[in-house]
């Protein structure tokens, strides 16, 4: 949540500073600011809202200076308007936060006592105080600042600048990440790499308890002691990825498309598709002898690792406990060192997340990241990573890293089943040449069911409230799409699994609640058919997608019936996702919301 950027230059920085936060929107978009220092005079421009508006603002009252940070924001502590927007002046200092002060009510109390005035709700603004009291103490800039880590409890990354030094940018890290990029003759501060991929691509992240002071020539960086420590430097791949919307109208519309691509690229790296097998995945965890699994994620990419669950279970005979990240970091949940632990996760930088993960890493366990971004934090705290190598995903609601992670977990759930004598090598072939088969198959049903969908979604856009049911793999997926279509449509939706329908939810059932059915003609294909046997008793609307096997062996009057391939059980939550994300999607347009941006949500979560 919130993205920050600092540059110390030798070229005016108020525009590229903006360009950066572009690449840095999805972290947030409910105001942004940024602020530069020129002949030794600090000033900032900030808007409510999204960055267009910030540059209405800058287009109109231009900001000079080689020197400057920069900030868009989600909102925690604060309405989103201009006076919570970053940067926070005091004094002459100058802040921008990502995270949450936790202890920043006692402080404010604290300095409001010692007569300090405060402008904002914000948390932040506890910082920007804290380091002009200090000055005026009489500390130098950089004592001020490890004087002020040590008073600040919480998650945060900062970044700062002090008005009568236009040579210098500091900042600091516990929790959220933070990268410091090299360039020649300047240097560059960012929530990631991505951000700062148009001036470098060499990076240093810093690590939490890093306090870091940039001028030109380089950085220095410290613990917030004082004492100096070695960070190196490294060689993103961020500038590679090509971000833009090519000739769809939404990131979100291109990523669905995308798919069978990127998904076929991802396979390559865990299938031989010469000897249809799964490649050895990476050796730090031996899936052949741990005596179990562990996986936290959330969201979207917890549903991904709840069908993972099926998986290992069913085809490697692995016992796995699953949780929200949430609620695993805090649960106490007994361990053994003898377990492994994965954790899911697109932008690898969750904050319940890595909580989960340095819990389990606390407890012994050898730990996996499934991520997409490889130089995040979850994936560098890590023993083996398995990236899921979905290219930068931009739409706030996830889509193609949801079907990839399907796909790497898909793939290492066979790997687990061939180490531990549960799949036959025959098994095992049949089962990777499906998934070989998938990308492929992925292309027609986008191509086929879309103007279908298309129509249906204005169907849907007439309702309050929808319910998804499914059952064994495909009721994660029926909470998949009962969160992407409130994500991104704003309608009420609930995924249930479809055995649960009479245990409460079928009270709900009426012609005003349309039931969206996913059921595949596979094991529980009649036990489904039941469930919307006595949705139709009630009135129900029914949608059903299922596959044409299902199609065929339903007699059911419904309002609309998607009809998919068949296909076999391994490759078919990859398959029937597409058509939830379809719905989702053009109801959100039909609907008029803002589909890559969606209201009060941001696409990196790293506050708890
Ligand atoms: O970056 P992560 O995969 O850790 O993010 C997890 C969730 O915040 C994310 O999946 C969220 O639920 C999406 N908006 C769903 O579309």
């Amino acid at each position: 949540m919130c993205g920050i950027v600092g540059i110390v230059g030798k070229e005016p920085v108020a525009e590229r500073l903006v360009d950066a936060l572009r690449r840095l929107e999805y972290r947030g978009y409910d105001s942004a600011g940024v602020a530069t220092i020129h002949d030794g005079t600090m000033e900032r421009r900030r808007a409510e809202g999204k960055l267009f508006n910030l540059e209405k603002v800058l287009d109109g009252e231009p900001l000079p200076g080689t020197i400057g940070i920069a900030h868009t924001r989600w909102a925690t502590h604060g309405v989103p308007n201009v006076t919570n927007a970053h940067p926070h002046f005091v004094e002459g200092v100058a802040v921008v936060h990502n995270g949450i002060i936790e202890n920043f009510s006692e402080l404010k109390e604290e300095l409001i006592a010692e007569g300090a005035v405060f402008e904002s709700q914000t948390d932040t603004e506890v910082v920007a105080h804290l380091l002009a009291k200090y000055t005026r103490e009489g500390l130098d800039h950089q004592a001020a600042m490890l004087a002020m880590l040590n008073r600040v409890h919480g998650a945060y990354a900062l970044v700062v600048m002090f008005a009568d030094d236009a040579g210098t940018i500091m900042a600091a890290r516990s929790g959220p990440p933070l990268a410091v990029g090299h360039g020649k003759g300047e240097m560059f501060l960012g929530s990631d790499a991505i951000a700062l991929s148009p001036f470098t691509n060499e990076i240093t992240y810093l690590v939490d308890g890093d306090c870091a002071v940039l001028t030109a020539k380089g950085a220095k960086i410290m613990d917030f002691s004082g004492r100096p420590v070695t960070r190196k430097s490294q060689i993103s791949q961020a500038a590679t990825f090509l971000v833009d919307k090519g000739n769809h109208r939404h990131f979100m519309e291109k990523e669905i498309y995308e798919q069978p691509e990127i998904i076929s690229h991802a396979l390559s790296h865990y299938v031989d598709f010469a000897e249809n097998v799964v490649k050895q995945p990476d050796a730090a965890i031996d899936f052949g002898s741990v005596s179990g699994l562990a996986i936290s994620a959330c969201g979207t990419a917890y549903l991904s690792g709840l069908v993972g669950k099926y998986w290992f279970e069913r085809y490697a005979r692995l016992p796995v406990e699953i949780d929200v990240a949430s609620e695993f970091r805090y649960r106490e949940i007994p361990l053994s060192k003898s377990q492994a632990a994965l954790f899911i996760s697109q932008s690898g930088e969750t904050a319940d997340t890595l909580a989960s993960l340095r819990y389990c890493k606390d407890e012994g366990l050898k730990i996996g990241a499934i991520v997409n971004v490889k130089e995040s934090t979850i994936a560098r705290e890590s023993d083996a990573i398995f990236p899921i190598l979905a290219g930068p995903e931009i739409g706030v609601a996830s889509t193609k890293a949801f079907t990839c992670q399907l796909a790497v977990l898909a793939a290492l759930s066979i790997a687990a089943g061939r180490a531990r004598g549960t799949i036959t090598a025959e098994g095992e072939r049949a089962m990777v040449k499906h998934l070989v088969e998938m990308p492929r198959i992925m292309s027609r049903v986008l191509n086929e069911v879309q103007p279908q969908i298309e129509a249906l979604s204005r169907e849907i856009a007439r309702f309050k409230d929808v319910l998804y049911l499914g059952r064994g793999t495909s009721f994660p997926l029926a909470m998949e799409g009962a969160l992407k279509l409130k994500e991104i449509s704003y309608i009420h939706a609930e995924g249930y699994a479809a055995g649960e329908l009479k245990h409460g939810p079928i009270a709900l059932i009426d012609e005003n609640m349309p039931v969206i059915v996913i059921a595949p003609h596979d094991r529980f294909f009649e036990k489904t058919v039941s469930n919307m046997q006595e949705v139709a008793a009630r009135g129900g609307k029914i949608i059903f997608i299922t596959d044409e096997r299902g199609a065929a062996a339903s007699k059911l009057e419904t309002m609309a019936t998607i009809v998919l391939p068949n296909v076999d059980e391994i490759i078919s939550p990859m398959i029937f996702a597409l058509p939830i994300q379809l719905l989702a999607y053009h109801t959100a347009v039909f609907m008029g919301t803002d589909v890559d941006q969606p209201r009060n949500l941001a696409k990196s979560v790293t506050v708890e």
